[in-house]
């Protein structure tokens, strides 16, 4: 068997799959807190995360062995994460301060003085990508201007599950998918931008060795052996970025291949054999990353909030639905999109944008704001519901738009993530886009992927192809409904049309 770990943005997934189809065989989540000091900031504990990370395996492992499957042959542990979170330790690995995480966009002046120091073109010949609040770099400046004390002591920085590697390995290291998010990273070459981080005057040595994602990086420590019940030496591969294991997961490995994924964030990534950079406009609007498969890379759109703009929903406008899920044992997101269903298309002319904090792909402006636009009396709580999910799949077909205008082929569409599994929403987002949507046997998502890459690096499989063609299957295919193609036309140029009218008052 094989165990993937996912930390993702409200908790960490453990699962452990059988390697010969990718069944999964038992899992496990722990949650934790995201803390919002200020508006626009978003941190979170490393320590909670480890605490959660060993709950985790410890209670996939304990299923796991009541059905059978002992931890001594689990063959390899991989790992995926949230990108972009800037963890830093001390001298004695100690971390300290907490992690500022993707989500968090406090760092506009840092970016701003990161394009001006290394020139705006040149940034984007050295790491493929503009700076943005959502990256690494930035948020390391963010630190260093404003907590110098801080910044001084500081010996290693590390990405969320790359701190995670540290804590079950003893490793310092930073896998390929992940560090390209840092833009500190050339991403053509895989290895540090020296030119970069001269220009930022960044001391080399906080970053640990780029390492591959298939590829073991380390072994699990005795300490840690008897912490979770895995056993000493599992070798643990250098794993991925959630996306990239997102994409490895649903067998998104090859050209003509891409994928939309709805977490917290929202995606649409599509496989690329080369490092291609959008360059319609002066700043690309999609990034350009290393895959978690060797010497391929991925385009990639995002939107900062899918997920959590339904969450917030949840939790703001349909408090009901906690106790009506503990009645009817329906999950509160499918009763909430349930409703929906019984309002129509374009939601009577009612538009939410999804820009609860600020948004990447297309306006990359941390500072866009959320919102309702077109509200009457007639409008209830059902098209406040429809209009959500309607939003986030405008804001996704945003960054389809834009994949598919830089000439990749795309034969198919996967779908995954918690948004996904509803397919109430899957059907929105497939009338939206006007593409069929399949998914497929992933339905853990970037665990699976990291549980292929251990597979890989531990010989399992011969390669990641392999591994995708061997354990993932199309389990489910949605149909665009063509009836409904003009009413979201016509309600996607109203969504398109607010963001500049409003940006002159709100930002
Ligand atoms: C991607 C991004 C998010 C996080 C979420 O650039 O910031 O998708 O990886 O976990």
């Amino acid at each position: 068997s094989l165990l993937g770990i996912d930390l993702g943005t409200t908790g960490v997934k453990a699962a452990l799959f059988a390697a010969e189809d990718g069944h999964v065989i038992a899992d496990a989540f722990v949650d934790y807190e995201l803390y919002h000091p200020h508006p626009g900031w978003a941190e979170q504990q490393p320590a909670e995360w480890w605490q959660a990370t060993i709950s985790a395996i410890r209670s996939c492992l304990i299923e796991g062995a009541r059905l059978g499957v002992s931890a001594e042959d689990v063959r390899g542990l991989g790992l995926s994460g949230q990108m972009h979170g800037v963890v830093l330790l001390d001298s004695n690995q100690q971390v300290l301060r907490p992690c500022i995480i993707w989500a968090d966009q406090r760092s506009d002046a840092q970016c701003k003085w990161i394009t001006e120091k290394v020139g705006a073109s040149k940034l984007i010949d050295y790491v493929s990508n503009p700076a943005l609040t959502g990256f690494s770099a930035p948020k390391l400046l963010w630190i260093r201007d404003n907590e110098p004390e801080i910044f001084a002591r500081a010996q290693t920085m590390l990405l969320p599950k790359d701190y995670i590697r540290y804590r079950l390995t003893g490793v310092l290291a930073m896998e390929i998918s992940d560090a390209a998010g840092t833009c500190l990273l050339d991403v053509k070459h895989g290895q540090w931008s020296q030119e970069v981080l001269t220009a930022l005057e960044l001391n080399p040595s906080l970053l640990p060795p780029v390492v591959p994602a298939a590829t073991a990086s380390g072994t699990i420590t005795a300490e840690v052996a008897d912490l979770t019940g895995l056993r000493q030496g599992t070798p643990v591969a250098g794993g991925g970025a959630d996306n990239a294991c997102g994409a490895v997961g649903n067998g998104v490995v090859e050209p003509g291949l891409a994928l939309v994924s709805i977490g917290t964030s929202g995606i649409v990534l599509a496989h690329a054999q080369s490092p291609q950079v959008d360059a319609s406009g002066p700043v690309p609007r999609v990034h350009t990353f290393n895959h978690a498969v060797p010497n391929a890379w991925y385009l990639m759109g995002v939107t900062q909030g899918a997920g959590l703009s339904f969450h917030w929903l949840r939790d703001n406008i349909g408090l009901p639905e906690h106790a009506l899920e503990r009645w009817t044992g329906i999950d509160s997101y499918e009763l909430l999109a349930r409703e929906a269903a019984g309002v129509s298309a374009g939601s009577d002319g009612l538009v939410f944008l999804p820009y609860l904090q600020g948004e990447r792909t297309p306006h990359l402006d941390a500072y866009a704001r959320g919102g309702w636009i077109g509200l009457t009396a007639s409008h209830d709580r059902r098209h406040l519901i429809r209009s959500v999910l309607e939003g986030v799949a405008f804001s996704l077909k945003d960054c389809y738009s834009i994949i598919r205008e830089q000439g990749l082929e795309l034969n198919q569409l996967r779908a995954t993530g918690g948004g996904a599994k509803s397919p109430i929403w899957r059907q929105i987002i497939a009338d939206v886009l006007g593409v069929e949507l399949v998914t497929t046997n992933a339905s853990e998502g970037p665990a699976f992927g990291a549980a292929l890459l251990a597979g890989v690096a531990g010989g399992v499989y011969a390669s990641v192809q392999e591994a995708c063609a061997q354990t993932v299957k199309i389990v489910s295919r949605t149909e665009p409904n063509t009836a409904l193609a003009p009413v979201y036309e016509q309600t996607y140029e109203v969504y398109k049309a607010l963001y500049p009218a409003l940006k002159p008052i709100i930002s």
